[in-house]
């Protein structure tokens, strides 16, 4: 590469990467191939519209990719309408709550401090400031169970006009029957948001909420997914006609969405980013992706039973999915800041979280959060979750010894580079 600041970044980013270990449950690691798409010549091109009603000539090649991106999605997920060209997480919930929000409108999600996310409805958020968010949360700490008789005594009395399930810090599988029973005594849209789990729902390893008859499911496609930065929505009905406007009602839904995503709030779709969603998708629906998505939950169980064992306190006592919520203040004293600051010191890449209705301030919570996708990635299993256990034990008791601390990261560093990046391979 000839801009040499960029390149030495682009070095120093991909050692960071080979020599440490990727801890964060939102993140992984993609395949050569996601990469080699997401860098290839389709970024050059403008493709506003949808495959077949495009604004821009020279779409040979652009309809079918993105329609091959479509098809996948709507294979793997099982429902009738795929979007592929959301940018990014965020702006898919955003287009969803556009397509069917008035202002002032209600959204029933879940409470934030419980696992619900930034963009269902934190008081800093846009969305927050057009939208009423009202609240859903566990009835117990210790096992996770959602307060299902408050929600829905919430949502008889706030009648909202999408109930969303989905969260970025609950380690613990939602019951959608429920949801669909309290979306249906108060006529609601229900709408998953999968993006921390969409791929272990597509490896068959947690549950489908199209399969519990969800109106439409949002997701990110960089998590469990692994494939690029990015973001889909889904529906159970099919769209129709993109260019018509539609009466707003269920039925109608998809297409909402498909205007609200453009021309509504986005401009052309990054062509090389639905590229990579395809390929992901396409790599998402190979049996090596089941044994993946498998190994990932079998490898957060292990980590969770082996860090509980050394007295580490975890959110509901163990996981479901692929993450897990620690109250490190509680555990050893320390809060999630200091334990992130030494983990990061060692080569364990966590990151610092609230707990349920912490009493901490965001940037020095209770607790921290971590994840087994992108170590899954890696090859790692459950001898090796043992043994980043270890570390993990060893590195909170031991903060304040710096020569403990280096010999950790020496361990880590040497053991990493038996586990090469995909992108190596
Ligand atoms: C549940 C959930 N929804 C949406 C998002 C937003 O995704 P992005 O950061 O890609 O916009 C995230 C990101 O962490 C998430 O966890």
């Amino acid at each position: 590469m000839r801009d040499k600041k960029v390149h030495q970044l682009i070095v120093a980013e991909t050692k960071r990467q080979r020599e440490g270990m990727e801890l964060i449950p939102s993140e992984n690691y993609v395949s050569r191939d996601v990469l080699t798409a997401l860098g290839s010549v389709f970024t050059n091109k403008y493709s506003e519209g949808y495959p077949g009603k495009r604004y821009y000539g020279g779409q040979d090649f652009t309809d079918p990719l993105e329609q091959l991106a479509i098809d996948r999605a709507k294979q793997i997920f099982g429902c009738k309408h795929a979007n592929v060209q959301p940018h990014s997480g965020a702006p898919a919930n955003i287009a969803v709550y556009h397509a069917w929000l008035e202002p002032g409108d209600t959204v029933l999600g879940m409470d934030l401090s419980h696992g619900g996310h930034l963009t269902h409805g934190h008081p800093v958020t846009t969305m927050a400031k057009l939208y009423r968010f009202v609240r859903y949360g566990m009835k117990d700490i210790e096992t996770g169970e959602i307060d299902y008789d408050k929600m829905l005594e919430v949502a008889k009395k706030e009648k909202p006009k999408i109930i969303l399930a989905g969260f970025s810090a609950y380690p613990r599988e939602l019951d959608y029957s429920k949801f669909r029973e309290i979306a249906d005594a108060v006529d609601a849209v229900l709408m998953a948001d999968i993006a921390h789990i969409a791929g272990l729902i597509a490896g068959g390893i947690l549950k489908n909420p199209f399969e519990f008859g969800f109106d439409v499911v949002t997701t990110t496609t960089h998590k469990t997914l692994r494939g690029p930065r990015g973001g889909m929505i889904m529906s159970s009905a099919a769209a129709g006609n993109p260019l018509k406007k539609p009466q707003k009602t269920k039925d109608n839904l998809a297409t909402l969405i498909d205007r609200e995503v453009f021309p509504g709030f986005q401009g052309g779709p990054h062509m090389n980013n639905v590229a990579a969603k395809a390929v992901a998708l396409g790599e998402a629906m190979t049996p090596e992706f089941r044994v993946y998505a498998k190994q990932v939950v079998d490898n957060a169980k292990c980590l969770a039973d082996e860090l509980m064992k050394k007295g580490f306190k975890l959110i509901t006592n163990g996981t479901d999915n692929h993450l897990m919520l620690i109250d490190v203040n509680k555990s050893f004293g320390i809060n999630g800041k200091q334990a992130e600051e030494v983990l990061d010191k060692i080569g364990l890449t966590v990151n610092k979280n609230a707990i349920p209705d912490d009493t901490l301030p965001p940037f020095s919570p209770s607790g921290i959060r971590l994840g087994t996708p992108a170590v899954t990635t890696r090859g790692m299993k459950e001898k090796e979750m043992v043994q980043v256990a270890e570390w993990i034990h060893k590195a909170v008791l031991n903060r304040n010894d710096e020569s403990v601390i280096k010999t950790l990261s020496e361990e880590v560093k040497q053991f990493c580079v038996n586990y090469p990046l995909p992108s190596d391979q």
